[in-house]
C-alpha cells in the first residue's frame, strides 16, 4: 500500500482547500438556486455561432486545428487580443501576448516566474480565492491592503513597497468578491508607484467588459505610458479571458506583458501544457471576430445588468436592516456584510437546507477575518429565481440577526 499522505510535497500543505470547489459541486444539483460560483448564464452561450465556427474551422483548417501548435498561441488570436486593447491607447503587439489555458493559468505561470518561497506579494483584502490558491503553492508571504468602493487603498502602498514585494496583485474592475472598481485617480497613483519603486502590477481583468453603469475606465496597463514602437515594455502584467464574455468551457485566456516577460512565460508554459488547445483557440477567434464579441457583450450587459438590479431591489425589500452590501457597477458579484456576531458559514448550512447556495467570504481574506461576510453571484440564475432565492435568504438572515 502506498502511503500517499507521506509522499505529498511540503508545498502541497500550503494550498488552502477550496470552498469554491465544494460550492461548484453543489451547483450541479438542479434545484439549488445558485448564487455561488462565477458562472455565466448557460442559456446565453452563443451556441449557434460556436456551431458555425467549429464547422468552419474543421472544414477550412481541420488539419491545423487538430495538430500541436506554438506555445505562444494562435497568431490571429494574439493579434486580436492586442487589438482589443488598442482603443485604450495601449501599444501592444503580437509579441506582447501569450494565449493561456484560461486566465487561471496566467496566474499560475506568473507565480512560477516570479515567486520563490517566502517572497512577499501585496494583495487586496478580500481578493480572488483562485489566485490565492495558485500563489499558495509558491509559499509566498501575503501583505494585505484594504479596499473601499473606489478599490484598493493605494495610498497605503508606498511603505509596503519598501519591503520589496515581488508584485502587487489587483483586480481593478468589478472586483471578485466585492464588486468594487478602482477609481481613475487610484489607477494613476498605482502606476506611478509601480514605476517609482520598480514593483510590477499584476492586473487581473476578466470583468471590464461587463459594465452596467458608469464611465469606461482604461485598464491600469493602458495608463502605464511605457510603450514604444517596439511594443509594450512597462511595469504591468495584464491578464484576461473569454470565460465570462463567451464561454468558460473554452479555457482560453491571455497575458499581455513586456515581450521579454512573455518569452519567459512561454518557456514555463511549455513545461506546463505545451500549448492551449489549438481547436479552442481557433474556434474562439472565429466566434469573436468581425464584431461578434462586442455585439454579444452588449446582450450580456443588458441581461446581467437587469439581474443585478433585481437582486439589489429584492435585497432592499427582504434583507434585515443590520445587513449591508456593495452595489457593483459591473461584473458578476456583490458582497454582503452581516452583523459581527453572525457567521456566514452557519447561515450557509441553513440556506442550503432551503436550496440556496452562496460562498462564505472568509476564504477571500488572505490574512483571516471576514467570517461575517459572503459573496453573491447574480449572472447565473434567472430573475424569478433570483427573487425567490433572495426572499428565502432574507427570511433566514432575519432569524439569524434576531436569535444570535
Ligand atoms: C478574478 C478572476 N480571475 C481569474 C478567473 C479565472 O478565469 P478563467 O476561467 O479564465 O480561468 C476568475 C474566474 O472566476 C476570476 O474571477
Amino acid at each position: 500500500m502506498v502511503d500517499w499522505l507521506g509522499l505529498y510535497s511540503q508545498r502541497v500543505s500550503s494550498v488552502r482547500s477550496s470552498a469554491l470547489r465544494d460550492m461548484l459541486r453543489l451547483t450541479q444539483e438542479a434545484d439549488v438556486i445558485c448564487f455561488s460560483g462565477g458562472l455565466p448564464a448557460p442559456e446565453l452561450f452563443p451556441i449557434d455561432r460556436f456551431r458555425e465556427a467549429c464547422d468552419l474551422v474543421l472544414t477550412v483548417n481541420g488539419r491545423q486545428a487538430l495538430q500541436y501548435s506554438p506555445t505562444e498561441g494562435y497568431a490571429p488570436l494574439r493579434r486580436l487580443v492586442a487589438q482589443m486593447l488598442q482603443p485604450y491607447g495601449l501599444r501592444a503587439q503580437e509579441s506582447n501576448v501569450l494565449i493561456t489555458t484560461g486566465s487561471q493559468q496566467a496566474t499560475d505561470l506568473i507565480g512560477r516566474l516570479l515567486l520563490d518561497s517566502g517572497d512577499r506579494i501585496v494583495v487586496e483584502s478580500p481578493t480572488y480565492l483562485g489566485a490565492l490558491q495558485s500563489f499558495d503553492i509558491r509559499q509566498p508571504r501575503y501583505t494585505v491592503v484594504a479596499s473601499d468602493e473606489d478599490g484598493m487603498l493605494v495610498d497605503e502602498l508606498a511603505p509596503l513597497f519598501r519591503m520589496r514585494p515581488k508584485f502587487v496583485y489587483v483586480l481593478p474592475n468589478y472586483q471578485n468578491p466585492t464588486g468594487f472598481t478602482l477609481s481613475m485617480e487610484r489607477r494613476r497613483t498605482l502606476v506611478a508607484l509601480a514605476q517609482e519603486w520598480g514593483v510590477p502590477v499584476l492586473e487581473d481583468d476578466p470583468y471590464s467588459q461587463l459594465r452596467y453603469e458608469g464611465e469606461l475606465i482604461p485598464p491600469v496597463i493602458a495608463l502605464d505610458a511605457a510603450g514604444g514602437n517596439g511594443g509594450y515594455c512597462g511595469s504591468v502584467v495584464y491578464h484576461s479571458t473569454f470565460s465570462k464574455v463567451l464561454a468558460p468551457g473554452l479555457r482560453v485566456g491571455w497575458v499581455v506583458a513586456p515581450a521579454e516577460v512573455i518569452q519567459q512565460l512561454v518557456d514555463l508554459k511549455q513545461g506546463a501544457d505545451l500549448h492551449t488547445s489549438t481547436l479552442s483557440q481557433m474556434v474562439a477567434f472565429e466566434v469573436a471576430r468581425d464584431g461578434f464579441l462586442d455585439e454579444h457583450v452588449g446582450r450580456l450587459r443588458e441581461i446581467y445588468g437587469h439581474r443585478r438590479d433585481v437582486m439589489l431591489q429584492t435585497m432592499e425589500a427582504h434583507f434585515p436592516e443590520e445587513v449591508t452590501w456593495t452595489r457593483p457597477k459591473g461584473g458578476l458579484f456583490l458582497f454582503v456584510t452581516l452583523p459581527d456576531h453572525v457567521r456566514a458559514k452557519e447561515v450557509l448550512v441553513e440556506s442550503l437546507r432551503r436550496m440556496v447556495a452562496f460562498v462564505p467570504g472568509e476564504a477571500f481574506f488572505p490574512a483571516g477575518g471576514g467570517e461575517n461576510t459572503f459573496r453573491l453571484n447574480f449572472s447565473n440564475a434567472k430573475p424569478d429565481r433570483i427573487e425567490e432565492g433572495i426572499r428565502r435568504l432574507g427570511a433566514i438572515l432575519k432569524a439569524f440577526c434576531v436569535h444570535n
